[in-house]
Order: structure tokens, then C-alpha cells, then sequence
């Protein structure tokens, strides 16, 4: 019978004789479609199939060093992982407009692309295949694009046409439960497989007004708690998206006699079937107390932490 098992077991089956002894590139996010996409192709093809992981430095905590230990230490793929940190955060200076950050993150996350993949042709030679995750929801999406834009997305799937590649999308077919029932058959650990949907801009666009290491860094503490508290509440199978952002407010508050002028955290947690539209999640009052308290007492330079209590339509899932 037909099962995701047999359905990896035959596709790396064809991808192998696809590729045979050619070269093929991916852009990995540390996404769930990219991942299963990766190693798929991976187990095809080992290590000519190329990983290009672009760390853009937007992402939550111990995201980059995560992809890393699990790509390249565990699965032994072929992974570079491309530290512009400083670039992106160079480009995003002073930037305060939504679209406009968002306009920059992709621009500069296909340059630096371009640089590694010319980088690689240097040393390789011609690579004759670019790996996508795309799934089948992309591709029924990406078919009925007559909607107006309200968020320009950026994934990393979104490269634009390249005509030096032929593309291998081997989850073209599949829906994404059935995408990370094929990552659990390929021993792709859970944080992987189950990890929330992450916009390809990544925390910039949680972060309101202009992008800062500092305020990068209340954001990935703060959300990291959040999270923590969530998964060991057991709710993060429930959720579909939790995470902190910065609004950019700040507030008075005291701390023993002290006056504090310090920011505020919002706490957005959605549940939703696609990310159309989406409710926000009944958290229990206790989780969220012992959130608030966590993130006051362990981040610095915040004094106040609100919960979103709006579905999307009116308002989106990001903030941005
Ligand atoms: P919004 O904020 O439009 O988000 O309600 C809907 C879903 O899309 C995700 N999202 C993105 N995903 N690139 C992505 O790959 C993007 O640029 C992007 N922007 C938003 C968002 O996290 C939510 O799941």
C-alpha cells in the first residue's frame, strides 16, 4: 500500500537517476519544506547535492547554529552557511517602512545567493539542478495570482527564473502534513518537522520601526520564552503560530523606586488552517502569566508585555 515511505523510497530512487553524477543546489531555510526538499535530494545524490544557507542574521534564537548542527553534523550534507549579519543589517539602517524592509530582505538574500552560486560554478563548474520545497498549495497558489498584493512574501523558494537550472522539486505533490510525515520517514528530528510556519524576513518584520541588534535581541529572548512556556504547556500542536514581536512602544513603569521608560512585547498566538485567516488562540490566563513574568524578569529593556487579541482579517498574522 501507498504510504509516505514509499513515496520517498521512490522518489530519491528517481532523482537518482535524474541528477546521476551531476551537481544540484539548494537554498535551505531551515524550514520544513527546504529541509525534507534537502535531504531527499541528499540521500539521492549525497554530497553533490550543495546546501547554501544564508544566515541574514533575522532569525530566532539558536536558529543558525540549530541548521547547522543538524544539516551538517548529523546528516553530513554538503552545507555552507553564509554569514551576512552585518550586510543585511547594514542595507535595513534606518529603514522604517514595512514594504520597503521587506523589499530589501529579498533583494539582498537573491544577491547573496548569486554571489555564493557563482562562488560554487568558480570551483565546481557548471551545477546543473536548483532543489525547491515547493509544495502543492505553492503550486495551486502561485497559478491563481490574480490577487492584489497585500504582503510582498519572501521565501526561500521564491528565487527568481534561473535560466542555468533545471528545477528538482520532489514535494511538488504534497500537502504539508504529508511533507512532514516524509521528513519523520528520513529521521529529520522534530523541531524540524513540527516547527511553526517563519516568514522568509524573519524577525525584521516583527520588529517595528527600524531593525536593530538591540531590539533583534529583546525580540529573540522574549520569544524564545514564549515559546518554551508554550511547548511545556503542551499547547504547540494546538497553536499555529506563536511568537513575540516588538511594537516599538516604550512605557513607563517602576522597578523597586526606580522609573523605568523601557519597551513593550507583544505576545501574538494564532490558530488558523492555512494562514488565510486565523483566530487568536484562548491561551490559558496561567500560561500567560508566567510568560509575562519570565520576560520581565529575564529581558533586559522591557517593562510591559500585551497579548494580541485580533483575528486576521482585520488584521495579519505578522505585523508587518
Ligand atoms: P500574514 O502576516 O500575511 O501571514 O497574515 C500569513 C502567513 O504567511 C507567513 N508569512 C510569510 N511567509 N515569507 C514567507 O515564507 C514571507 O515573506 C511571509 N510573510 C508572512 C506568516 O508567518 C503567516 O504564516
Amino acid at each position: 500500500d501507498w504510504n509516505m515511505g514509499n513515496f520517498a523510497e521512490d522518489s530519491i530512487q528517481k532523482i537518482k537517476e535524474t541528477v546521476g553524477d551531476k551537481k544540484a543546489l539548494c537554498a535551505m531555510s531551515g524550514g520544513v519544506d527546504s529541509s525534507v526538499a534537502a535531504v531527499m535530494v541528499h540521500k539521492a545524490i549525497g554530497s553533490n547535492l550543495i546546501c547554501v544557507f544564508v544566515d541574514h542574521g533575522l532569525l530566532r534564537k539558536d536558529e543558525g547554529d540549530q541548521v547547522e548542527k543538524i544539516f551538517k553534523e548529523k546528516f553530513k550534507m554538503n552545507l555552507i552557511r553564509v554569514n551576512a549579519v552585518e550586510r543585511f543589517l547594514g542595507k535595513l539602517k534606518g529603514v522604517t517602512d514595512p514594504e520597503t524592509k521587506r523589499k530589501i530582505i529579498g533583494e539582498e538574500f537573491i544577491r547573496v545567493f548569486e554571489e555564493e552560486k557563482q562562488k560554487l560554478k568558480d570551483e565546481f563548474g557548471h551545477i546543473d539542478y536548483l532543489v525547491q520545497g515547493t509544495i502543492y498549495p505553492d503550486v495551486i497558489e502561485s497559478g491563481t495570482s490574480t490577487a492584489s498584493v497585500i504582503k510582498s512574501h519572501h521565501n526561500v523558494g521564491g528565487l527568481p527564473e534561473d535560466v542555468d537550472f533545471e528545477l528538482l522539486e520532489p514535494l511538488r505533490q504534497l500537502f504539508k502534513d504529508e511533507v512532514r510525515e516524509v521528513g519523520r520517514e528520513l529521521g529529520i528530528p522534530e523541531e524540524i518537522v513540527e516547527r511553526q510556519p517563519f516568514p522568509g524576513p524573519g524577525l525584521a518584520i516583527r520588529c517595528l520601526g527600524e531593525v536593530t541588534e538591540d531590539k533583534l535581541k529583546i525580540i529573540r529572548e522574549a520569544d524564545f520564552i514564549f515559546r518554551d512556556e508554550i511547548k511545556k504547556a503542551g499547547l504547540n500542536n494546538e497553536i499555529w503560530q506563536y511568537f513575540a514581536a516588538l511594537p516599538n512602544i516604550r512605557s513607563v513603569g517602576v522597578m523597586g523606586d526606580e522609573r523605568t521608560y523601557s519597551h513593550t512585547i507583544a505576545l501574538r498566538a494564532v490558530t488558523s488552517t492555512d494562514g488565510m485567516t486565523s483566530d487568536w488562540a484562548r491561551i490559558p490566563y496561567e500560561v500567560l502569566e508566567k510568560v509575562s513574568n519570565r520576560i520581565v524578569n529575564e529581558v533586559d529593556n522591557v517593562n510591559r508585555i500585551v497579548y494580541d487579541i485580533t483575528s486576521k482579517p482585520p488584521s495579519t498574522i505578522e505585523f508587518e
